[in-house]
C-alpha cells in the first residue's frame, strides 16, 4: 500500500482517491487507540504540532488536540486573540516567526480563503487546513466519509443530500468534492440565493426542493446557516427558513427507513434541524464527533511519514 505523499492537507481538491482510501483505513486503524485503558501510543514522540486558529472552533480544535496527545506529540495552542496578532501582526510574519521555532506540523484554521496555501509556501513544516474561509474545511469531509462508510458499509451509489447554506459553507464544498470522487450521487439543496452555480462543476446535482432531495436519500447532510459570513440577507427570517428547508420528523418520512442524519456542527436546533431529527436514533452526529480524532490522528500520523498502518477492516 503506497503511503501519503503530499507534504501538506490543504483539501480535497488535492486528494485522490488512493489518498482518501488510506486515510480512512489508517483512521479505522487508529479508532482503537480510545478504547484502551491508555489512550496513547509513542507514534509521535519527539514532534512538534502548532495549533494555530484564528477563528472559533469545538469540535475541529479540540479533536486536533486530542488526537496530538494520543499520538504522544507536544502541542502548542495558539489562539489569535491572545497573540500578537491583535498588535497587528500579519498572518505570514506570525507563521514565519512560529516556523523558526521547527515545529514538525502546522494545523490552521482562518477567516480567509487561501491561509493554509500560503502558509504551505513559505513554511518547512506540513500545513493541515482545518477551514479556511468558505474555501475548503477537508478533515471534516473526511470524517464524514468516515463515519458514512462505518454506518453504511460503503459510499459509491448513495445518494447523499446536503442541505443549507451551501455557498458559505466550507463543508458542503469539501464534502462534495468528496463524496463524488468516491461514487456517491451527490444533491446540494438550499434556496437559489445560497446555491452558487459551480456546484454543478464540482459533482453536484442541484435542487431547491427539500422534498427533492430527501427523496430515496440514503444520507441527509444538514448545514446551519453561516450567518458570520452573510454580506446581506439571502433568506427572508430563519423562521421563514425553517418552514422551507428545515428538517422534520415529517419531512424524514420522504427518506428512505434506514436514512441517517449528518450535521458537522455547531448545530442551530430549530432553524436547520428540528430537535426532534437531531436527537433521533438515525442521527450520526456524535458519531461524526467521535470519529473526528481518529480522523485527525491519521491525518497527522500519515503527514509524519509513517507507514501505512493495516485496517482492521477490509476498505471498501
Ligand atoms: N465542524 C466544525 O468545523 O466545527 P467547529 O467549528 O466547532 O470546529
Amino acid at each position: 500500500m503506497a503511503s501519503l505523499t503530499h507534504k501538506d492537507l490543504l483539501g480535497i481538491a488535492q486528494l485522490s482517491v488512493e489518498d482518501i482510501q488510506l486515510i480512512l483505513d489508517t483512521a479505522d486503524a487508529l479508532k482503537q487507540v480510545a478504547d484502551r485503558p491508555v489512550k496513547k501510543v509513542p507514534t509521535l514522540r519527539g514532534k512538534t504540532v502548532i495549533n494555530l486558529f484564528f477563528e472559533p472552533s469545538t469540535r475541529t480544535r479540540a479533536s486536533f488536540e486530542l488526537a496530538e496527545k494520543r499520538l504522544s506529540a507536544d502541542t502548542l495552542n495558539f489562539a489569535a486573540s491572545t497573540s500578537s496578532v491583535s498588535k497587528g501582526e500579519t498572518l505570514l510574519d506570525t507563521a514565519r516567526n512560529l516556523e523558526s521555532m521547527a515545529p514538525d506540523i502546522i494545523v490552521i484554521r482562518h477567516s480567509s480563503a487561501g491561509a493554509p496555501h500560503l502558509l504551505s509556501k513559505e513554511c518547512r513544516s506540513s500545513i493541515v487546513n482545518a477551514g479556511d474561509g468558505m474555501h475548503e474545511h477537508p478533515t471534516q469531509a473526511l470524517v464524514d466519509a468516515l463515519t458514512v462508510r462505518e454506518v453504511k458499509g460503503h459510499i459509491e451509489g448513495l445518494k447523499i443530500a446536503i442541505i443549507g447554506d451551501i455557498a458559505h459553507g466550507r463543508v458542503a464544498r469539501s464534502d462534495t468534492m468528496l463524496f463524488h470522487k468516491l461514487g456517491a450521487d451527490v444533491w446540494a439543496c438550499g434556496p437559489a440565493t445560497l446555491i452558487p452555480w459551480e456546484f454543478h462543476q464540482l459533482g453536484a446535482r442541484i435542487t431547491g426542493h427539500i422534498e427533492e432531495a430527501l427523496d430515496s436519500a440514503d444520507v441527509v447532510m444538514m448545514l446551519r446557516l453561516q450567518q458570520e459570513r452573510q454580506t446581506e440577507a439571502f433568506v427572508p427570517s430563519t423562521r421563514e427558513y425553517f418552514n422551507f428547508y428545515g428538517l422534520t420528523r415529517e419531512r424524514m418520512r420522504l427518506a428512505k427507513k434506514d436514512t441517517i442524519v449528518m450535521h458537522p456542527g455547531p448545530m442551530n436546533r430549530g432553524v436547520e434541524i428540528d430537535s426532534d431529527v437531531a436527537d433521533a436514533s438515525y442521527s450520526v452526529i456524535l458519531n461524526q464527533v467521535a470519529n473526528g480524532v481518529a480522523l485527525r490522528m491519521a491525518v497527522l500520523y500519515l503527514l509524519s511519514g509513517h507507514a501505512p498502518l493495516r485496517p482492521r477492516k477490509p476498505s471498501r
